[in-house]
């Protein structure tokens, strides 16, 4: 059965401020990542190139991805639908930015992050609907799949391969430089975690 690798891009400049939203780059850290993320995969899949690797349209994850992709001979589709949950009014603001501004919101949030729609932005119910094209395309894929991608759009992958529940997606801990491998096995999918270190 083939395996589905799922990888956060490498540590931002938003993720190290603790901001959300954005398109901010990489870090030296995140770069770093990208390029160990590379060698990983040169071992793991020992030079096969017959694979499909998915990533977003965002400057953290292309970046990564550009980076596996050189050490790897592939290339990858770009794809919107992989983006990062949108955080609307919110974007570009920390957390405790978030409470002292719309106190409101963060509290909403907190109580039902899975329904919560950032005002002009997304819900994790509105994710879940937008990233299920490619969860057929990947289910569909008789090759090897990498996705690179973000939290929010992982733990939603994440989730559906690993049949939990959708009120448990948006709590699902999906930590940076580590890649989650999905092998198919009959009722479930078989998970190994591997950390990469920068
Ligand atoms: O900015 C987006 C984060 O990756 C998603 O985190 O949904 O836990 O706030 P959160």
């Amino acid at each position: 059965p083939r395996p589905i690798y799922l990888s956060r891009h490498g540590e931002s400049q938003y993720n190290v401020l603790h901001k959300v939203g954005g398109d901010s780059d990489l870090t030296q850290t995140g770069l770093m990542y990208a390029k160990q993320l590379g060698k990983y995969f040169v071992q793991e899949l020992e030079g096969n190139r017959n694979i499909k690797m998915f990533t977003s349209t965002m400057q953290r994850a292309l970046h990564t991805s550009n980076e596996v992709c050189e050490l790897l001979g592939v290339e990858y589709y770009s794809l919107k639908a992989l983006d990062e949950i949108n955080p609307g009014i919110c974007d570009g603001l920390t957390y405790q930015q978030i409470a002292d501004k719309f106190p409101q919101d963060y509290e909403e949030r907190k109580m039902n992050k899975l329904t919560y729609r950032y005002p002009r932005g997304e819900s994790y119910l509105d994710v879940i609907s937008r990233v299920e094209q490619i969860i057929f395309e990947i289910e569909r894929s008789r090759l090897p799949v990498i996705v690179i991608a973000h939290q929010a759009i992982l733990r939603c992958l994440y989730a559906y391969f690993h049949e939990h529940e959708v009120p448990e997606i948006p709590k699902l801990n999906i930590p940076l430089h580590q890649v989650i491998k999905l092998v198919p096995a009959a009722y479930y999918c078989k998970e190994t975690r591997i950390k990469i270190d920068p």
